[in-house]
């Protein structure tokens, strides 16, 4: 076993067990990493806490506060943080026209500024060891943004979009950025889903299509859903590469999004029209 110098820090976001950051701290830790695995609660994390390989702390997204302080007891641990994986991400079903402004904005602080909270906190140091790598979890629906997801597709955009600058931006200082973007990946995604969808209102104008919006919460937990800890195990040997690519798209649908990304518009409105029967 490397002395723990040599093995590389890696400090991911929303590890709760059953999605995907949990597979991904328990991937990671399985090529010899030293895994920071962190969650809104600890609680959520409990099958990784008797395992010296996992440091958990508990780190909320949304709070500064709550990103400081974590981040502090991961420096205080290892000194350092080599790869930052945002992973920790909500979704939200619901029509654009008729979307709760709060729910938006908490989306949009969860999946963009959340990561844009964690990449400004941790450059700093990365910049002065001129070394690291950030890894974003992105989405397939951003490149081919459907009905009833229009929020959520518009923060994975957003993510996408500052993945591409950052790149650019942290390349003199030695810093690689990587854009992970899952297809359909068995995880808590659709409960959680669900379980937001449920404190929606009653839609007024999408009254009629409500069996179709709410169908939507569960669309990326499919039964040929691609396990998490198989998508965990391709991006991990992926981020770990001396020289790791930009994107990595992996996982079911993945290869039918990146076709429709392609298509003319007036075809995919089209074949979208038919699937959501708007
Ligand atoms: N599953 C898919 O098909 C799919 C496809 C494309 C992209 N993705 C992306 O993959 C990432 C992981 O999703 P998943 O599928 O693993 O879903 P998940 O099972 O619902 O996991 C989401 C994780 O994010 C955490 N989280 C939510 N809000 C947070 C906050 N404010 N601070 C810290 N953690 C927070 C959740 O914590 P709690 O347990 O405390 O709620 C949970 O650990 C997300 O960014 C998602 O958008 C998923």
């Amino acid at each position: 076993m490397a002395a723990d110098s040599e093995r590389q820090v890696v400090l991911i976001t929303g590890c709760s067990e059953g999605g995907i950051g949990h597979a991904l701290a328990v991937a990671f830790a399985a090529e010899g990493c030293l895994v920071a695995a962190t969650s809104r609660s600890l609680g959520s994390m409990r099958g990784l806490e008797s395992d010296p390989r996992f440091f958990l702390q508990e780190l909320d997204v949304v709070s500064d506060e709550s990103v400081g302080r974590a981040l502090e007891s991961v420096m205080a641990r290892f000194g350092r943080i080599d790869v930052l994986v945002n992973n920790a991400g909500v979704h939200l079903v619901a029509p654009l026209a008729e979307a709760p402004m709060p729910a938006v904005e908490h989306l949009f602080n969860t999946n963009v500024y959340g990561p844009l909270r964690l990449i400004q906190a941790v450059v700093p140091n990365m910049v002065t060891r001129r070394k690291g790598k950030i890894v974003n979890v992105g989405s397939v629906t951003a490149l081919a943004p459907g009905p009833w997801a229009g929020a959520y597709s518009a923060a994975k955009a957003a993510l996408h979009a500052m993945t591409d600058t950052l790149r650019l931006e942290l390349k003199p200082f030695g810093i690689s950025v990587i854009n992970v973007v899952p297809g359909g990946i068995r995880s808590n995604f659709g409960e959680h889903s669900m379980a937001n969808y449920s404190r929606m209102p009653e839609w007024k104008l999408y009254k009629p299509y409500e069996a179709s919006i709410r169908a939507r919460t569960a669309q990326s937990q499919g039964p040929r859903a691609t396990p998490a800890a198989e998508l965990a195990k391709k991006t991990v040997s992926v981020v770990l590469k001396r020289n790791p690519p930009a994107w990595f798209s992996y996982g079911h649908l993945s290869t039918i999004f990146a076709i429709f990304y392609h298509l003319p518009l007036c075809l995919r409105d089209f074949v979208y029209r038919k699937i959501y029967k708007i």
